[in-house]
């Protein structure tokens, strides 16, 4: 498989980190051009200390990480500390890290690095609040068609939000964001509760990633202990998903999900249902597809996945 350049977006954040790790263990199949960070799970300043954290528990310290927007475009910033802890990587153990933050805001990292590449060949993750990713279309509009594909965590086609009865957490953080990611053009491809609730760590999954014994697996398990979503009459089972890992498990093994391509757009209106996701599931609107969103998981698949990529660091 030839390497795809992506930039990872991120808000670190426990799941963001196993996402993280499992790019920077896949060589072979992503070049990881850089991690953008941006407030979301935590403010600004945690989020891009967490991310050269988890660069160096992967022995990668030499990754460009950038720090970017500290606020959502027009709300303001409200954070999930009660699920990620008061530095976002709660359960870690990581030290401080001692790799530096580049200079260079994130926003201007993402347009250098797309005008600077061919027609559609950068792809960009996005694992938090849209914030960056929209600011540089605002800025630099043509870099949408350097753009191969945004894979994103967040949204709820097809269920209720987790931020708000109507919202998921990402959406919610940064709506405005995601209109003008939704409409800047690239094609879409949507990792939303509707597909992230179907990969539960399990007490048996979370041994599985303990028994790989190393200093990754032993962050990864203070996490993913830390950062237990345990709800068995939410999720039908014991352990809570993991979100943002998904995103890197599609570009790694397509085949473990399974979507629908749709037209996407978000509620930036009705303070009721700000940030709600609406997907034309049935085509009712006669607007053509921007986005394919999953909704089906291989989650034993998808967790042999993440043991094998973390048992490579
Ligand atoms: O709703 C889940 C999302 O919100 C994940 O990306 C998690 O890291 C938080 O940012
Ligand atoms: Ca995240």
């Amino acid at each position: 498989m030839a390497q795809r350049p992506v930039i990872v977006d991120c808000d670190p954040g426990q799941d963001d980190a196993v996402a993280l790790l499992m790019a920077l263990a896949s060589p072979e199949s992503l070049k990881v051009l850089g991690i953008t960070c941006v407030a979301g799970n935590v403010p600004l300043e945690l989020t891009q200390r967490n991310a050269r954290r988890i660069c160096e528990l992967a022995g990668q310290p030499d990754l460009p990480v950038f720090a970017g927007c500290p606020r959502p475009m027009l709300l303001p910033l409200t954070t999930a500390e009660a699920v990620h802890g008061k530095t976002g990587l709660d359960g870690s153990g990581l030290p401080e890290p001692t790799m530096a933050l580049q200079d260079r805001h994130a926003v201007d990292f993402i347009i250098d690095t797309c005008l600077s590449a061919g027609d559609g060949e950068i792809t960009i993750c996005t694992l938090g609040p849209m914030t960056n990713l929209a600011v540089a279309f605002v800025k630099a509009p043509q870099i949408a068609g350097k753009i191969k594909e945004i894979v994103f965590m967040g949204g709820a086609a097809l269920g209720p939000g987790n931020r708000t009865p109507a919202a998921e957490f990402n959406i919610a953080t940064d709506p405005h964001a995601a209109q003008v990611v939704m409409e800047a053009g690239p094609p879409l491809v949507m990792f939303g509760l509707d597909v992230t609730h179907r990969v539960i760590t399990t007490p048996a999954r979370l041994d599985a990633i303990t028994r790989i014994g190393s200093p990754v697996s032993e962050a990864v398990t203070g996490m993913l202990t830390f950062y237990d979503r345990n709800d068995p009459d939410r999720y039908g089972e014991r352990g809570g998903p993991l979100h943002d890992p998904c995103v890197i498990a599609w570009l790694l093994q397509p085949d473990l999900f399974r979507g629908k391509q749709v037209h996407l757009s978000v509620e930036t209106g009705s303070p009721l249902t700000m940030g709600q996701t609406v997907a034309d599931w049935w085509g009712v609107t006669g607007k053509g597809p921007n986005a394919t969103i999953m909704d089906r998981a291989d989650s034993d698949g998808f967790y042999s996945l993440v043991v094998d990529r973390l048992s490579r660091l």
